[in-house]
Order: C-alpha cells, then sequence, then structure tokens
C-alpha cells in the first residue's frame, strides 16, 4: 500500500470542519495529524507536527487563511497546501495558488476530487526514491471481441503475474456482472460483491471499500460481480468511475475484466483506463470483430490510442489464418501473444489455482509474467508485430 499521509486541517467553521474530518477518517492512506479551529493558532500545530499535508478552508476569513498559507509555505516548505472553499472565483484562486496552494477544492467536498488531488500533490513531490511509494496508478482493462475469447483468464492471470511483485498491490474488478467467472478461476467465496458497494455508494469510503473486497492467495483484492443475476441492478457510469477513483488511491494497478457487450458501462471503464488489452484469437469472427471495435474506437483518439491488440492461445494448429494475414486485416500492431496451452488453462481454471502456482514453469505463464513486467515498465520489449499493408478483408478471396 501506500505510504500514509499526515495531515492538518484548520477551518473555524465547526459543521464544515466535522464534514472535512469525517472524509479523511474513511481515508486510509491519511493519517489525521491534527485539526484546528483557528487560523492564528494553526502555525504552531503545524510547526510542531511537521504534516506532509494541511487542508486549509478558506471561507470564515478569506485574508487570514490566505496570509496562513503564505506563513506555511515559508515556515514548513515540505507540508503541501491543499485549500477548500465554497467560493468557485477566479481571482480568489489565484490568489490561493500565488500564496502557496497546490490544489482548490470545492465544498461539499467529494471523496473522489480529494482523492484525485492527493495523487497529483503526491506525484508532484515525489523525489527519484521513494517513486515507488507514490507512482501513479495503472488502470488495465481486459476487453475480448467475441465470447470465450479468453478474456477472464487473461485479466486473473495477468493480476496474479503483477502481484507476484511485491513492489505491486493489485485489484481486480469483475465487471461482467451477469455472468463473471474470476471468482471461479480464483476459487474465492467473496463476503461482498460490487453490488454491496454500488449499494453503499452514497456512503461509500475508503475502509467499507477495502472490506468489500476479499484477499486471494496471490496477494490481490478482487471486487466480484454480484452474487445473483438480477435484471434490475446497474452499475452506473457515475458509481463506476467513482469506485475506480477509490480503488486507484489505494492499489498500484487495478484490473477491469469486462463482458463483451460494451455498453455505456463498459466503455466507461475503457475510458478511465490507461490501456484497454483487446483479448482476440486468429480466426475470422475474432478478426472482423477486431476491425469493427478499432473503428469505433478510432472515432474517440484518446480511447484509440490506449488499444492494445493481444492474441490469444496463439499457435492453436488448426488456426486458418496466419499471423500476416491477421496483420493486414487489422491494420494496427499486436501488442502481445499469449501462446495456446489447453491443458494448463483447463486445469487452472478446474482447479481454481492462478497459472503461476499451477504452471509455473509453463511458457504461457511466462508470456503473463513478461506481460505483466511489460506493462509495469510501460513499454514492451517483445517488439510488437507491425502490419505489412492495410487491407480490410482482402484476405476473403485469398483463403490464408
Ligand atoms: N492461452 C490459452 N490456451 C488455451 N486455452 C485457453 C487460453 N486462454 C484461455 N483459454 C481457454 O478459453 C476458455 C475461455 O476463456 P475465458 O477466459 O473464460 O474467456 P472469456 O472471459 O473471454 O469468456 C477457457 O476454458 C480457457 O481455459
Ligand atoms: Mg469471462
Amino acid at each position: 500500500m501506500k505510504r500514509v499521509v499526515r495531515l492538518a486541517v484548520v477551518d473555524p467553521n465547526d459543521a464544515t470542519r466535522a464534514h472535512l474530518k469525517n472524509l479523511m477518517l474513511g481515508v486510509d492512506s491519511v493519517w489525521l495529524e491534527a485539526e484546528c479551529a483557528q487560523y492564528e493558532f494553526f502555525m504552531d500545530v503545524a510547526l510542531q507536527t511537521q504534516p506532509d499535508m494541511a487542508m486549509i478552508s478558506l471561507d470564515a476569513n478569506q485574508q487570514g487563511a490566505l496570509s496562513l498559507i503564505e506563513n506555511l509555505k515559508k515556515n514548513v516548505p515540505s507540508c503541501s497546501i491543499i485549500v477548500v472553499s465554497s467560493s468557485q472565483e477566479g481571482s480568489l484562486i489565484l490568489q490561493a495558488m500565488r500564496c502557496g496552494a497546490q490544489e482548490f477544492l470545492n465544498f461539499p467536498l467529494k471523496l473522489e476530487d480529494f482523492m484525485s488531488a492527493l495523487d497529483r500533490v503526491r506525484l508532484a513531490g515525489r523525489s527519484g526514491n521513494d517513486a515507488s511509494e507514490v507512482r501513479e496508478s495503472q488502470v488495465i482493462t481486459v476487453a475480448g471481441v467475441n465470447g470465450g475469447v479468453g478474456c477472464t483468464s487473461e485479466a486473473v492471470n495477468l493480476a496474479c503475474a503483477l502481484a507476484k511483485n511485491e513492489d505491486n498491490t493489485i485489484a481486480l474488478l469483475d465487471l461482467d456482472l451477469a455472468l463473471g467467472d474470476s471468482d471461479v478461476w480464483l476459487d474465492i467465496i467473496p463476503d461482498y460483491t460490487i453490488q454491496d458497494v454500488a449499494e453503499n455508494i452514497t456512503r461509500i469510503d475508503y475502509s467499507l471499500l477495502k472490506r468489500s473486497l476479499t484477499k486471494h492467495d496471490s496477494g490481490l483484492f478482487l471486487l466480484p460481480r454480484p452474487v445473483n443475476i438480477d435484471s434490475n441492478f446497474s452499475l452506473g457510469t457515475d458509481e463506476l468511475q467513482r469506485i475506480i477513483a477509490l480503488l486507484k488511491a489505494t492499489f498500484t494497478h487495478l484490473i477491469i475484466d469486462i463482458s463483451k457487450s460494451y455498453n455505456e458501462m463498459e466503455l466507461a471503464a475503457i475510458e478511465a483506463s490507461d490501456t484497454t488489452l483487446l483479448v482476440a484469437q486468429l480466426d475470422l469472427p475474432c478478426l472482423r470483430n477486431v476491425v469493427r471495435l478499432i473503428q469505433f474506437f478510432d472515432q474517440d483518439e484518446p480511447i484509440g490510442d490506449k488499444l492494445k491488440i493481444v492474441l490469444n492461445r496463439f499457435g492453436l494448429n488448426d488456426t486458418q489464418i496466419s499471423l500476416n494475414k491477421a496483420l493486414e486485416i487489422i491494420g494496427r500492431e499486436v501488442f502481445w501473444k499469449i501462446p495456446n496451452d489447453f491443458a494448463a488453462m483447463v486445469e487452472s481454471r478446474n482447479n481454481g489455482i492462478p497459472l503461476i502456482t499451477q504452471a509455473p514453469k509453463a511458457k504461457v505463464t511466462k508470456s503473463y509474467m513478461d506481460l505483466a513486467a511489460t506493462l509495469s515498465a510501460g513499454k514492451s520489449d517483445n517488439a510488437p508485430e507491425a502490419p505489412a499493408k492495410k487491407s480490410l478483408f482482402s484476405f476473403l478471396g485469398s483463403g490464408k
């Protein structure tokens, strides 16, 4: 888990101070070091406690608060400053920033806004050797182009491979709300599901969210799909974004397994992701859907750039289409190839034991370990296969 931030709060207004305090108490990565009801006393408190971060409410006395920010910046330079106000006036924001505030947030303060600000402040203040403690979280969605293409195997085994590295903390979110089976792959009987989290979304805080996750032996934390199929249950994009923001605040990697419906919620997951792995196999229905999905996502540049094609079950004997032909059809590079290993996969699934434990020496497991390392490093050493030329469906007349 990330390093805990020691925070001191100052707000002369009892009601808003209580609001800020309650919010902070729900955040595990924040330790409320001190709270203060008067601007005049805060300097002493800060000098004594040397907090990592000060949260200063401006509303009780803007001038008093601004000079406190200036003073704090001068006398406790290591303390980052977040200000909160019900005003959204540009000149006030500017003044606060000029005095030394790093973030300007609004009342009523939303947890996800605070979490994002916290992440930004920590990233801005990081020095070379504490990078692992404060590095930005990576969100990876695993999306399939056809039923049974290997999305869940990939999400689960990638998550476990990432969890093998002690510097990583991993959450796996099963967004296949009806038929998701990541709990089966991991042989987990969860106490809570994403439905419990969604139903408590208005009062969810960091510790409640964490209690809703189930820890697996590999070290990863799973938030599974609802226990029962419930046609009345749906997860709104706002709720999902909130859950993602909270998970990002705790874990270095969030892996999301989605179904293949590409509905609003799944698209929101893709949008919130740094990388989307588009899992396909070398067959005609898959390749046709890769082309269709790329055309769809290419309309939206920021998403299109984040898509990475992964060919699963590579090397399957009865493959009808060669890799070169596939590259030609897709018109994009293939980011990764997961070898076919029916025996290892079936055994792993039937026993509910991930590949790293079930078949640690298998080629398919090595491929997942390398994929995890490459994604963590943010670069691909295994040079992607690039297309020779773009020619959609030109293979149709030529067979292979
Ligand atoms: N690399 C692989 N080699 C052999 N079989 C695989 C491989 N990856 C997945 N499978 C098999 O494919 C089937 C479907 O995988 P699954 O991950 O459940 O797909 P999805 O989530 O896309 O529906 C599973 O039975 C799994 O054992
Ligand atoms: Mg699945």
